[in-house]
């Protein structure tokens, strides 16, 4: 009997020291690789962060992990140039030049003398430093994160799936300000989101000032009441304003920048466009009056296609927006354009008749290659919903496929570049649980499981094909969302499982560990003072 406790209890020892203990680190999204070692890094006061100080990109992360580390640790440490300074007692950001790291990965190595994050660009170190705000922020103690200076052995490799990590944000249905817009970016940096998609003008508001038409905010952005919860024969005779003027709009470009975040502006055309009618109805095809609209849905008056004067207008505005937006896409709506107004429109019928269009199809398709070539023109690219398809897709085109995934098959099957973001998956306007007991929304029922189980190529697309699926993105509409909790609320969780759908190796997911990971991940959202759906697992 003691020779059998003995030995059971070597064979216990032996596999101890072969294996070193997982600790749990909880990183979301879920890292490619992770190595777990023995040793361990203890962040003190006299811990320098040092990277080239002669880099700008760099210089935003190094700032960015100081401040952060000022936030959580108390620690404000020294930076200082990664050239002639010791390595010891360190967080270094190097600069490599690595094949396996592409422009947006990085390695993370902790070791008793210091920290190193590794990558080819300061994307690449920024989504390292947000890796270590998370191995610091793994203690939990009743429900609270705890932070921790003592950082976990770990050798980490990691590299995003997709290109395009995007969430998008409707102010038009609702306005949100500038200190929320910027609250809801540091959200989508914390999971390593790279895109925001930022729906500035609808048929309920015009969000963004154009100095040309200063009409435009003064009466597109203001609407004397709204429709309430689902009555559609019920106002709250409640005015809705708001607008970003351009010094504001510039703020939040830089404010994204600074985390790595790109935004994509959309300006809606030729449909979802009463807002810019009500401020300036002779673009529209009956000349008005129009107004600001009050209840949801779509509307028949639309942009006339006809009128050589709608697309000065248009690309009038899209010359400012262009300005103020330094990343390549302009988003350009296309979604859900009624043909009735130009079916009647004498300028819309003759524009048919003079560019050979056989129907009113054609019309958009020719409205759309048309703004295509002016954006092409300013070194743009042209991004519109699957709606672009139809009548004719314009020749360099990307599509956003939201009515399921067919739009996006086909355009990737013609070769065209393709955002993923199916109403069915990626709608966080939509219930994410029992209706019965949730805030009112739109509609739908997309739960967390189902936003984790998403896979963004359709099996239906061979590996050419495949190479075309930019990635994902979720669709935040605010018809039924008017406060900031609210929107949280529709944001979270359910981001943090999009994030591994965008980031996360398809191989390696999982959702029981997901929701594992999860439970510590959701008490740094609290921390940072974020509304949630609450876990019910
Ligand atoms: C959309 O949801 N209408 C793009
Ligand atoms: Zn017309």
């Amino acid at each position: 009997m003691k020779k059998l406790f003995f030995i059971t209890l070597i064979c216990f020892l032996l596999s101890c020291k072969k294996e070193i203990q997982k600790p749990e680190i909880n990183v979301i999204p879920q890292p490619l690789k992770i190595e777990y070692t023995q040793s361990e890094f203890k962040i003190n006061k006299k811990t320098t962060i040092l990277y080239d100080q002669s880099d700008k990109e760099f210089e935003k992360v190094a700032s960015y992990l100081h401040n952060e580390l000022l936030r959580t640790l108390n620690l404000d440490l020294r930076k200082s140039d990664i050239k002639n300074h010791s390595k010891r007692n360190s967080i270094l950001l190097v600069k490599k030049n690595s094949n396996k790291l592409g422009s947006e990965g990085y390695e993370l190595h902790v070791i008793k003398k210091n920290i190193t994050i590794s990558s080819n660009e300061a994307n690449g170190s920024f989504y390292g430093v947000q890796t270590l705000l998370q191995l610091i922020s793994n203690d939990t103690l009743n429900e609270n994160i705890v932070y921790n200076t003592i950082v976990q052995g770990v050798k980490i490799y990691d590299i995003p799936r997709f290109q395009w990590r995007g969430m998008h944000l409707d102010v038009c249905r609702h306005f949100f300000d500038i200190d929320f817009v910027k609250k809801y970016i540091d959200v989508l940096a914390m999971h390593k989101m790279n895109t925001f998609h930022w729906h500035l003008t609808d048929d309920q508001g015009w969000r963004i000032e154009i100095k040309k038409y200063p009409k435009l905010p003064e009466k597109g952005a203001f609407r004397p009441q709204t429709m309430v919860g689902k009555n559609w024969e019920e106002f709250d005779n409640t005015p809705h304003f708001g607008f970003y003027t351009q010094e504001e709009i510039k703020e939040i470009v830089q404010y994204a920048a600074d985390r790595f975040i790109t935004i994509v502006p959309e300006i809606e055309m030729p449909g979802h466009s009463l807002a810019a009618l009500a401020a300036y109805p002779e673009y529209g095809c009956t000349g008005g009056p129009y107004e600001v609209a009050k209840t949801w849905g779509v509307f028949d008056d639309v942009l006339c296609a006809g009128n050589d004067k709608t697309y000065e207008f248009i690309q009038d505005i899209l010359t400012e927006v262009i300005q103020l937006f330094p990343g390549k896409y302009i988003h350009i709506g296309g979604d859900e354009c009624p043909k009735a107004a130009w079916e009647k429109c004498s300028k819309c019928q003759k524009r048919m008749k003079v560019e050979y269009l056989k129907n009113e199809f054609e019309l958009q398709s020719y409205f759309i290659r048309r703004i295509e070539k002016f954006l092409i023109a300013n070194n743009k690219k042209l991004i519109g919903w699957d709606e672009i398809l139809e009548g004719g897709l314009a020749p360099e085109a990307t599509v956003m496929s939201w009515r399921g995934t067919e739009g996006g098959i086909h355009s990737a099957k013609m070769g065209h570049d393709v955002v993923m973001s199916p109403n069915s998956q990626c709608y966080f306007d939509h219930y994410q649980a029992e209706p019965l007991n949730e805030p009112l929304a739109i509609g739908g029922f997309t739960d967390l499981a189902e936003v984790y189980g998403y896979e963004p190529v359709p099996h239906e697309l061979n590996e050419q094909e495949s190479k075309h699926i930019l990635g994902a993105q979720a669709n935040v509409w605010t018809e039924y969302i008017s406060k900031t909790e609210h929107l949280e609320y529709m944001v979270l969780p359910r981001l943090c499982a999009l994030s591994e759908v965008v980031w996360s190796a398809k191989e390696y997911k999982n959702f029981d560990d997901f929701k594992i990971r999860l439970k510590t991940h959701i008490l740094r959202l609290k921390e940072k003072e974020y509304n949630y759906r609450k876990l019910d697992f």
